[in-house]
């Protein structure tokens, strides 16, 4: 049996993630799971967040990853402790986004910076604990922005619509010297975050610093995502063509042919080709 990494987002934001990881790894094998039908998460009580998260990683390790690495901001920021009390163990690891987001952040700032992220994932200040955790003397600055992430959803990431909207959340920031990206979608919108922000703030997507430290964890524990063929699946609980030809954008490759997933008894099922859809649960 292949043992892919499990790369898992609440929809197709985490394929930028992916997109770094491939370029940095690209001998190993990767299994992604988008939770379209499900996303976004970003407006979600926790407890849904948390039942929707340990479905995805339960099908994640019943395809045989033995690491997932939860690319989505909204579910690292609240559920990834949970996950991996639940589900880590001598042969299964669960990594998340928010310490490299919060490591890359403090190497670059001068002493002020912003994170604009969904409001699930504001509201559970993670990121300022982990920043906290390595200076107490940065300012950090916190900005909810709901409509960012279906706005790129919707692949309106390069209309007026888009750039007012980033306008309207920017405008909350007074003073920040770098711009943390904290949600997967927002790499779509970084020339308009580019344009509208002053030039002396440097705007930052964490998925670079998030690869290269997925790179350096494997270096030291090879056993958890051995070299494969560089092989790729996509498992989308969504609209599995739209989720192919949607995705390619984030990815900035074409993608394999996705699989579908639906939530059967609690569960994340695996939906064999030609079979009736379920419809999605409704919470
Ligand atoms: N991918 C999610 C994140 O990184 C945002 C989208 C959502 O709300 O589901 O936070």
């Amino acid at each position: 049996m292949s043992c892919p990494v499990g790369v898992y987002d609440s929809g197709y934001g985490g394929l930028t993630v992916l997109r770094q990881l491939r370029k940095t790894l690209p001998e190993l094998d990767y299994l992604y799971l988008g939770d379209s039908g499900r996303a976004p998460y970003g407006g979600r009580d926790v407890d849904t967040i948390l039942d929707f998260s340990e479905q995805c990683v339960e099908r994640l390790f019943a395809e045989g990853c033995r690491a997932i690495l939860v690319a989505c901001h909204t579910v690292s920021c609240v559920a990834l402790r949970h996950l991996q009390h639940r589900y880590g163990s001598a042969e299964r690891r669960i990594l998340g986004v928010t310490i490299p987001a919060a490591e890359a952040a403090v190497q670059r700032t001068r002493g002020h910076i912003g994170f604009v992220g969904t409001a699930r994932t504001v509201a559970s200040h993670t990121f300022r604990t982990e920043v906290r955790k390595l200076s107490d003397s940065v300012q950090i600055t916190e900005v909810a922005a709901p409509l960012l992430a279906p706005i790129v959803e919707e692949g309106w990431e390069d209309t007026e619509i888009a750039r007012l909207a980033v306008q309207r959340y920017l405008a909350k920031f007074d003073g920040v010297d770098t711009l943390v990206l904290g949600c997967t979608h927002y790499p779509l919108l970084e020339r308009a975050f580019n344009e509208l922000t002053p030039p002396e703030v440097n705007v930052l997507n964490p998925a670079p610093e998030v690869a290269e430290r997925f790179r350096a964890w494997r270096e030291r524990h090879p056993g958890f995502a051995p070299v494969g063929t560089g092989s790729l699946r996509v498992l989308s609980s969504g609209d599995v063509t739209r989720f192919a030809t949607h995705g390619a954008r984030f990815l900035g490759e074409a993608l394999p042919a996705v699989e579908h997933i639906a939530e059967q008894n609690g569960r994340l099922a695996l939906c064999p080709e030609g079979s009736e859809p379920t419809g999605q649960v409704v919470r």
